[in-house]
Order: structure tokens, then sequence, then C-alpha cells
């Protein structure tokens, strides 16, 4: 029955789009999330993060593209995997008039679960239980998304999804949530993605991240290779690039070139080797107009700062 779940990916999300009108929100977007990672979903204001994790959740219908889920289709195992999934998505849907345990207590109940003790492990996990038996209307922000957690880990799911679980929070608040993540993800061995438009918080908790653009993916991978100031991605111009591109293919580089978007030549290697490269391509007869170094989270970021 659990076979899937040793697979690897706990998410596969292929070709994903969702069009509102003329507006496309989420356009062409693949990435995977493997079994206990903490992946960081990154993207900025309107960039399609909340209408992914929508569609994740069967929430809304993507109109084009698949998702799988514990090596699942979700379109036709929706109620078996979603039992497997706890999700909060922007502000946590909470009964201010309610204490925190009896809102814990009705999500508890609509999902199945009726162990109360399940209750009591979850506040305490997320460190309400003092307060459990407070009205949530009293509770403050940092409070609310500590039970919104809560709320979705009640029923002990093995994927945890946060859309901007920090939006809104001061740095104590933001670190309290970020250690939850961090100990339920390397004690309780729970896979996570999480939204966030903030580099700087992702890079404290992910050990795999996507970058969206305007619903596009600008970039996934490795944190550790992402943030790695020994790997250097250069794009090539050349007097003649399909030649060149031949060229490459045929040598020891041709496994360092990466796709790019606008057509340029890319190819991702240790800073170090960037001086062999050149000797290597004047050795081909290629003649270099060009050679830039390409920060694909600098360019993400300078994207942030045109776009502000
Ligand atoms: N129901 C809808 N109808 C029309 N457009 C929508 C709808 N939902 C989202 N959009 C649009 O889709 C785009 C992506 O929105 P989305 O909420 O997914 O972004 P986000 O990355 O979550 O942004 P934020 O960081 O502000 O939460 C935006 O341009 C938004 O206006
Ligand atoms: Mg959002």
């Amino acid at each position: 029955m659990d076979s899937s779940a040793d697979s690897g990916a706990v998410i596969e999300v292929a070709g994903l789009g969702k069009v509102y009108g003329s507006l496309v929100a989420v356009d062409d977007l693949s990435f995977s999330v493997r079994r206990g990672d903490v992946y960081g979903f990154l993207g900025q204001n309107g960039a399609g993060k909340s209408t992914t994790i929508r569609m994740l959740l069967t929430l809304i219908r993507p109109t084009s593209g698949s998702i799988r889920m514990f090596g699942m289709d979700i379109s036709r195992h929706r109620s078996e995997i979603l039992a497997r999934v706890g999700a909060v998505i922007e502000k946590p849907d909470l009964y201010g008039y309610l204490t925190g345990r009896e809102n814990l207590r009705i999500l508890a109940r609509l999902s199945g679960c009726r162990d109360r003790k399940a209750i009591d492990r979850v506040l305490d996990t997320v460190g309400l239980a003092a307060r459990a038996d407070d009205r949530v209307r009293t509770y403050s922000q940092g409070m609310r998304q500590r039970l919104g957690i809560a709320c979705a880990l009640v029923h002990d799911p093995e994927l945890v999804i946060l859309d901007e679980p920090t939006n809104g929070l001061d740095p104590q608040g933001i670190a309290d949530i970020r250690n939850l993540i961090l100990r339920l993800s390397r004690e309780g061995g729970k896979t996570f993605l999480v939204s966030s438009h903030l580099l700087s918080e992702m890079e404290l908790i992910a050990n795999r991240m996507v970058i969206i653009d305007k619903g596009r993916k600008v970039v996934e991978g490795e944190c550790r290779t992402l943030l790695d100031p020994e790997r250097q991605v250069v794009h090539l111009e050349t007097m003649d690039d399909v030649q060149t591109r031949v060229r490459l293919a045929r040598s020891r580089w041709a496994a360092h070139i990466e796709d790019d978007p606008q057509g340029r030549i890319r190819l991702s290697l240790d800073r170090a080797d960037v001086p062999q490269l050149v000797r290597e391509l004047s050795d081909m007869d290629v003649q270099i107009l060009a050679l830039r170094p390409f920060n694909r989270l600098e360019d993400y970021f300078l994207s942030l700062t045109q776009a502000g």
C-alpha cells in the first residue's frame, strides 16, 4: 500500500498551468518534492505560490498539467492523498470565539481524527499547551499561526504544506515557526513544502527550493548548490552560437550545458574551471564575444527590485 512512499518524490508537478481569463497565474510549472525535504517555494507577491498550493490541495482545478503525490495522480486519488497531507493556506481559518483546543477538536473531527491525545500532542508541539483554553480572539498573530499549524498536524500527516507561515510575524514569531518546521522535519520525519517571498528565510530552513516568477520556474535545486559561491553559471556569446553548441555538445563540457529560457548558451561549472573552459573553447576554434557570469538568485532579486 505504501510502496510509493519510498520512491522518493512526495510531490511531482509537471507542466502545471492555471489561467484566469487572460491572466496566466501559473505557467508550465514543473518541480518535485522528495521525501524528507523542507522544500522552499519562493516567489514575490503574485508569483503564483498560493494558486499552485491551491491546486495541490484540489481547491482549484489546474488548466493544464499534472500533479502526483505519493506516486498517485491527484485527480484520481484525491481523498487518499489528502488524508496524508496537512496544510495552512495564507491565513488559517479559525473561530475567534472558540478556544484553541475547541478549534482543534472541530478540525480533528472533520479530518476523522478522534484521538484526544492527538490534540494535546499537537498543542504541545506548537507550544500552545498553556494557552489552549483561551479564546483564539485573544491570541497573537504568531499564536494563531501556530494554532493553524497544529490544525494541519492533528491527523499526523506525512506532508505538510504551509503557505507563507511567517507572514506578518515579528522576528521571534518567525523564529518559532522556523524551529517548529525544523524540529518536525528532523524528529518527526515529515516532508514540508513552505512558501515564502524571502530568500533569507528559506535559506535557514530549506534543503531544496524552487523560485517562481510570474507563474514560471526561474530555478530549482539544492539550496547548497544554488547558494554556493564556488559554483558559477555563465552565458556564452560567440561568433557562431549554433556551431559552438555542436562543439560543446561533443566536448567534456556537454554535461555542464543548461537550458536557458532565452535560448542563450548557458553553462554551470565550478568557478575554478572557468579559465580551463575558455582555453578549451579557444582550442575548439570558438570565437568568444562574451562570457557573462550569471547568478540566478541575483537575477531573481534584481527582477524583484526592478518590479518594486
Ligand atoms: N481567483 C482568481 N481570479 C483571478 N486571478 C487570480 C485569482 N487568484 C489568483 N489570481 C492571480 O494570479 C496571480 C498569482 O496569484 P497568487 O495568489 O497565486 O500569488 P502568490 O505568489 O501567492 O502571491 P502572494 O505572495 O501575494 O501571496 C496573481 O496575479 C493573482 O492576481
Ligand atoms: Mg499567496
